[in-house]
């Protein structure tokens, strides 16, 4: 599979496997970190940003992309729009079928609501279905929710929310506790122990997983969970405007059935938006590890509704997406297969990195590796650098990638390429939105009453970089937050009259700014590309 000049190479990465597999590449400090990233990470690419004109942002910058689709133009005319025939009539309306949408509709349901979700694609056609590495939580002996706290807090170079992450950390234990009540297959060693390993940043081993496929696991729990509940599931239906009422609280949204093109109408008395990232923007021209549906949506219709952004301008380029063969082109490599022992080198068989840095740093270093320092691999559409990936079988004894990533093995078998006896080549991929709304402790938008929102689509858990397994988590603890807080706020609740207004008044203001792009995508469109 490899070409000539590839397999030159890995003949270096051979010959110098025993002695980097001993080494211990020494951590970047705080000013190299810093200057590395202002120079190699795309968040600083100044040009490739753009300053919103319009909505509660004016004044900040947002990718381009994203600009063109928040001041974008809407999907509907709202004087099409007949808000006196309401289709669906519920307490809590849940927009999104992934991890953190079915969390929420869990917990809205124990709590007695009449909850629903809508969902562009089938219930669980999610990034938390893509999620490999796994979930963090402080639950050994060495380890505490403050130490959790710290790591994640200093990775995210300190600007996470505090009340946020502090919820985050704290409820941890108690997430892992609930899904392995609820069925999922964690790794355990056979006196019940759950397996733990490191992930980037990290100072102690909190990474729960099943195999490399945590987040199938997950979502295929969760799902059963919903269905076995029989909470309704608007399959192939995305919500295309919020609906407020009168009074300014979310009351509901606007539906485009996706096969019909029907518009309906659901009315709520608190809305959970859970509508998840937006890998499928491919902002800077990125390949992505995201799921087909992750296009922003969630941030498009509450921006316009009024709702504020936090960090919007910050993602993250998972540093191991596969850069060959092109069929897997940014497809995830684990962050456990570094976890595991791989090492990261360069085309002269040199480990350049600590494996474990942040995916920021890390990111960063492969980018300066196959641009300035020339030190990549010519992969036929780009460049790459090697994952070292038998060294995990040295280290681990024979039989370990099979056992404990096994996905990675088939996926690249389906290549042609062993994973134990051959490394593979990596570029960073687009994997995550770190910023999106602001909301408050209790997952209710800073600024639009009943609106509530959980996962990706929020911004300010993790600060401007995540963690690794920290996303599988905040689905889990603020997913299950907002179902519960959203379905006791229904109870107190009436909603007014319903309005567009803001779909109107939005336009008005953007009108000059406005690019002619239609928003929210919903799907990313591949035709002439
Ligand atoms: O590398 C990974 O398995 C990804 C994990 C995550 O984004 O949390």
């Amino acid at each position: 599979m490899y070409t000539k000049e590839m397999l030159e190479s890995i003949k270096k990465v051979e010959a110098n496997r025993v002695a980097n597999a001993e080494l211990e590449p020494r951590r970047m400090t705080a000013e190299e970190k810093e200057t590395l990233l202002k120079t190699y990470h795309p968040d600083y690419k100044t040009d490739e940003f753009r300053v919103l004109s319009v909505g509660p942002n004016k004044g900040e910058k947002v990718p381009t992309e994203l600009a063109a689709l928040l001041q974008g133009k809407s999907r509907i005319n709202t004087a099409d729009i007949d808000l006196s025939k309401v289709d669906y009539d519920v307490d809590v309306l849940v927009i999104g079928g992934g991890g953190a949408g079915s969390s929420a509709a869990i917990e809205a349901h124990e709590a007695g609501a009449n909850v629903m979700i809508v969902t562009k694609l089938r219930i669980g056609d999610a990034n938390t279905m893509m999620a490999e590495g796994g979930i963090q939580a402080a639950d050994k002996p060495n380890d505490s929710p403050a130490i959790h706290y710290l790591d994640a807090f200093g990775g995210g170079h300190f600007a996470a929310k505090p009340e946020l992450l502090y919820t985050l950390v704290n409820e941890a234990p108690e997430a892992i506790k609930w899904l392995n009540d609820l069925g999922v297959e964690f790794d355990k060693t056979e006196d019940g122990t759950m397996v733990t390993t490191h992930g980037g940043g990290t100072s102690r081993k909190r990474m729960h997983a099943a195999k490399d496929y945590s987040g199938a696991e997950i979502m295929r729990t969760l799902r059963d969970e919903v269905l076995n509940r029989n909470i309704p599931v608007v399959d192939f239906t995305a919500a295309i405007e919020l609906i407020l009422d009168e009074n300014g609280n979310a009351a509901g949204a606007v539906l485009l059935n996706m096969e019909t093109e029907e518009i309906l109408i659901a009315r709520a008395k608190t809305v959970v938006i859970a509508t998840g990232g937006a890998g499928r923007m491919h902002y800077q021209g990125f390949p992505t590890s995201n799921h087909y549906g992750a296009t922003a949506d969630g941030l498009v219709i509450a921006y316009r509704a009024g709702a504020k952004l936090l960090y919007a301008d910050t993602l993250q380029y998972h540093p191991t997406g596969a850069a060959f063969p092109e069929q897997i082109f940014g497809a995830l490599v684990t962050e456990k297969v570094r976890s595991l022992g791989a090492k990261l080198i360069n085309v002269n068989g040199e480990a350049f990195m600590h494996p474990l840095e942040t995916r920021d740093v890390s990111a960063a270093s492969i980018i300066r590796e196959c641009s300035d320092r020339n030190n990549g691999v010519d992969t036929g559409s780009g460049k790459g650098v090697w994952l070292d990936t038998p060294m995990i079988e040295m280290k681990g004894g024979e039989g370990t990638i099979e056992k404990r990533i096994p996905a990675m093995l088939r996926m690249f078998e389906k290549y042609g390429i062993d994973i134990r006896k051959e490394p593979i080549l990596v570029y960073p991929t687009l994997h995550y939105q770190n910023g999106g709304l602001d909301i408050t402790k209790d997952c209710m938008t800073t600024n639009i009453k009943n609106l509530f929102a959980a996962g990706e689509v929020v911004g300010g858990i993790h600060g401007r970089n995540r963690l690794m397994g920290n996303s599988l988590l905040d689905i889990i603890v603020f997913g299950r937050n907002a179902g519960k807080n959203a379905a006791a706020a229904a109870k107190n609740t009436t909603v007014g009259n319903l309005t567009l207004n803001h779909v109107d008044e939005f336009a008005k203001e953007a009108e000059e700014y406005c690019s002619g792009a239609v928003s929210p995508m919903l799907l990313p469109d591949y035709r002439n590309k």
